[in-house]
């Protein structure tokens, strides 16, 4: 997408969000749910935060499903413990990269079931592709540190190592660079003296889950408008 106009790859218009509408006065119910997937290598605790966020009565999405690369990942077992489909894409052998076919089939399968987000949420591999292409503008990703800062791998032990005193985490639109999309939201954390990468990564991710919720509640009400590069949030 072009983040400047909103104009999609072929010229076509991004599609408008579906607000969502809370019970009307007069106790009629207009509820359009978000359907989003989310794309996951791992074990998947944010992609829990977000299957448990959309329960809150009221949130504006629903995941409607999880794929993933790896077939032992920990998130599928959530998935399947809680009803919600899955499938597991082979990604092709290269590490950090995915094929195009595997791009293909995610598409199709995004596509078959209505998904408007896609979500990546530890997805271990740079997108590319037709879901990259055809989700521009409708594609999040969530990163362990404050962008710019430390992209990448390791995002929290880059932090420690930098000798930073804040760090955090981000989420943003995914486009063809690595952690390099317009910025949605940052949850700020304050590094300690004693921190260990897994203690500084253990506070990082409780704001993981507070952050990719917002985000997925305020995109999926309709509140979010990128202008170049700023991500602005209307109900701010
Ligand atoms: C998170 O730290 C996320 O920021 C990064 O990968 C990790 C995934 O963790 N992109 P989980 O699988 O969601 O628990």
């Amino acid at each position: 997408m072009d983040y400047r106009t909103g104009a999609m790859p072929g010229g076509r218009i991004q599609p408008t969000k579906t607000p969502w509408f809370g019970p009307l006065d007069q106790g009629v119910m207009m509820k359009e749910k978000m359907k989003i997937a989310v794309i996951a290598s791992g074990r998947g605790s944010n992609f829990r935060a977000l299957a448990l966020a959309c329960r809150e009565e009221g949130y504006p999405a629903e995941v409607a499903l999880l794929i993933s690369d790896n077939p032992d990942a920990g998130a599928l077992e959530f998935a399947r413990e809680n009803g919600i489909e899955s499938a597991v894409i082979d990604c092709g052998p290269k590490r950090g990269s995915m094929s195009l076919e595997s791009s293909e089939t995610m598409y199709g399968l995004c596509l078959e079931r209505g998904i408007e987000l896609v979500c990546l949420a530890g997805f271990m591999r740079i997108v590319k592709g037709k879901i990259l292409d055809e989700y521009a503008g409708r594609m999040l990703n969530i990163h362990p540190a404050l962008l710019p800062s430390f992209k990448g791998l390791h995002g929290q032990q880059q932090a420690l190592d930098y000798g930073v005193k804040y760090t955090g985490c981000t989420v943003h639109f995914v486009d063809a660079g690595v952690d390099t999309g317009p910025i949605i939201i940052q949850k700020i954390v304050s590094v300690l003296q004693d921190d260990s990468e897994e203690s500084l990564s253990k506070r990082i991710l409780a704001e993981e889950h507070i952050a990719y919720p917002e985000a997925v509640r305020l995109y999926a009400g309709g509140a979010v408008k990128t202008e170049g590069r700023r991500v602005l949030i209307s109900d701010e």
